[in-house]
C-alpha cells in the first residue's frame, strides 16, 4: 500500500447514531491561563468571551474562554496543587484536555457511545442558570484526552452556566481564523489501528484516508496516519503513530515529551491564508520553513493557482492539490516549550485532503528542528 488510500463513504445519515453539529470547543489545561489567554489574543487574534474562577465561586481552577468566528478555546489552570488540572500539567505540560463536540442530545450521545465500549469520563449532567441549561457528558479517548458532548439548544447565555462575560479593555483584532478544520491525535506504537477502530466502532466514524510509512517518510524518520471522519465530515481526526526510520519519529518525540498520546495539532481554516499568516507572523507566531527550493518546483507539481507565488514564498505557505482542487497550508512551531502541540493554518480551495504532497518537505524541516533540540 504505497498510494494514498481514499474511501468515498456513502451517505448513511439515517444510521448515524452520533450526529455531531461541529466542534463545540477545545479546552487546554495550562500552567497559567491568564497569560495563555493573553498569548492567544495577542498572537492568534482570539476575542475574549467568558471567565470562571475564584470570583465566580470556583475553588480549584480558573478558565478563560476566547473565540474567533466558530473557534472557541477554553484555557484552564489549577488554583491548588490538589486540582486534577495541576496533575495534568505536571505530567503533560500545556496541552489539550477536552475536545468538546456540539450535539443536539448529549444524553443519547453518551448512552450510544458507552454502549459501544466508550469509557465514561463524566455522566450526563444539566447545568442551569437564568438563561437556560447546558447538558454535558464525557467519554475518554486516547491518552488522557476527553470528548465532551455538549448540548446547548436550550441555552441562550454567552458560553455555559457558571461563566461570566469577560470584557477586558485589551481586545486586539482577529486574524481571520474561521473554524477547526481537523484535529490530529498522536498515539503510541501499534495504537493507530486501535484508535481508528475506536472512532469507527464507538463513534460511528469512517476512515477517509490512510497513509503508511512509505507515504510519510524521509531518509531518516517516518510515521503512519489514518484520517477518521464523522458522518457529515465536520469532525475529522487524523490519528498518527510513529514508524521505524533511521532516526526518531517526530511522533515518538511528541509521546516522550507529552508522556503519552495526545493532540498533536489543531488545524484552523481561513479564507485568506496570505492575510492571516502575515498578521500571525507580525504578531510573533513562528512557523516551520521548508527550503526555498520548494518554490522552484511547486507549481510544476500543483499546476495553476489563484495566488501569486511571491507572498507564498515569503511567508513559507505550502500548496498541494488533489482530484477536487488545491489547498494552502502552513504549520507553526510548537507553542509551548515542550515540543508537543502546534497549529496548522489551512485554506481549502476545493481540496478535501491533508497536504500529502508537502509531507516530505515538511518532515525534513521538522527533522532540522528535532536536531536542534537533540531529539532526532
Ligand atoms: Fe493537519
Amino acid at each position: 500500500m504505497n498510494a494514498e488510500q481514499t474511501r468515498n463513504p456513502k451517505p448513511e445519515t439515517q444510521n448515524d447514531f452520533l450526529p455531531i453539529n461541529g466542534t463545540d470547543y477545545v479546552e487546554f489545561y495550562v500552567g497559567n491561563a491568564k497569560q495563555a489567554a493573553h498569548y492567544y489574543q495577542t498572537a492568534f487574534g482570539f476575542q475574549p468571551l467568558a471567565y470562571a474562577g475564584l470570583e465566580t465561586g470556583l475553588k480549584d481552577r480558573a478558565s478563560y474562554v476566547i473565540r474567533q468566528d466558530k473557534i472557541t478555546f477554553v484555557l484552564t489552570t489549577a488554583l491548588t496543587p490538589e486540582s486534577p488540572v495541576a496533575d495534568h500539567c505536571k505530567l503533560h505540560g500545556d496541552g489539550v484536555k477536552v475536545v468538546a463536540l456540539w450535539v443536539d442530545d448529549a444524553r443519547k450521545s453518551y448512552e450510544e457511545t458507552v454502549k459501544r465500549g466508550a469509557r465514561s469520563y463524566s455522566e450526563p449532567r444539566a447545568e442551569k442558570d437564568e438563561l437556560g441549561e447546558v447538558v454535558t457528558a464525557g467519554i475518554h479517548t486516547y491518552g488522557e484526552t476527553v470528548h465532551l458532548f455538549v448540548e446547548r439548544r436550550n441555552y441562550n447565555g454567552i458560553f455555559m452556566p457558571g461563566y461570566i462575560a469577560w470584557e477586558p479593555l485589551y481586545q486586539p483584532e482577529d486574524v481571520g481564523l474561521l473554524y477547526v478544520d481537523h484535529m490530529v491525535g498522536n498515539v503510541g506504537w501499534n495504537e493507530m489501528d486501535v484508535w481508528a477502530k475506536f472512532y469507527a466502532d464507538v463513534m460511528g466514524f469512517r476512515q477517509l484516508i490512510s497513509f503508511d510509512d512509505k507515504d510519510i517518510s524521509t531518509e531518516y524518520t517516518a510515521l503512519m496516519s489514518k484520517v477518521m471522519a464523522n458522518d457529515n465530515f465536520r469532525i475529522k481526526f487524523p490519528i498518527n503513530e510513529p514508524a521505524h526510520g533511521k532516526k526518531k519519529s517526530q511522533i515518538e518525540e511528541y509521546i516522550d515529551f507529552y508522556h503519552g498520546p495526545g493532540v498533536q495539532h489543531v488545524a484552523m481554516a481561513t479564507k485568506n491564508i496570505i492575510e492571516t499568516v502575515t498578521m500571525l507572523r507580525d504578531r510573533g507566531v513562528e512557523f516551520l520553513r521548508v527550503p526555498d527550493t520548494y518554490y522552484n518546483t511547486v507549481l510544476d507539481r500543483v499546476g495553476e493557482i489563484d495566488e501569486s507565488l511571491t507572498p507564498l514564498r515569503e511567508l513559507g505557505i505550502l500548496v498541494d492539490r488533489d482530484d477536487e482542487g488545491y489547498l494552502l497550508q502552513i504549520f507553526t512551531k510548537p507553542v509551548e516549550d515542550r515540543p508537543t502541540l502546534f497549529y496548522e493554518i489551512i485554506q481549502r480551495k476545493g481540496a478535501k485532503s491533508f497536504g500529502k504532497g508537502n509531507f516530505k518537505a515538511l518532515f525534513e524541516s521538522i527533522e532540522l528542528e528535532q536536531e536542534s533540540r537533540g531529539t532526532l
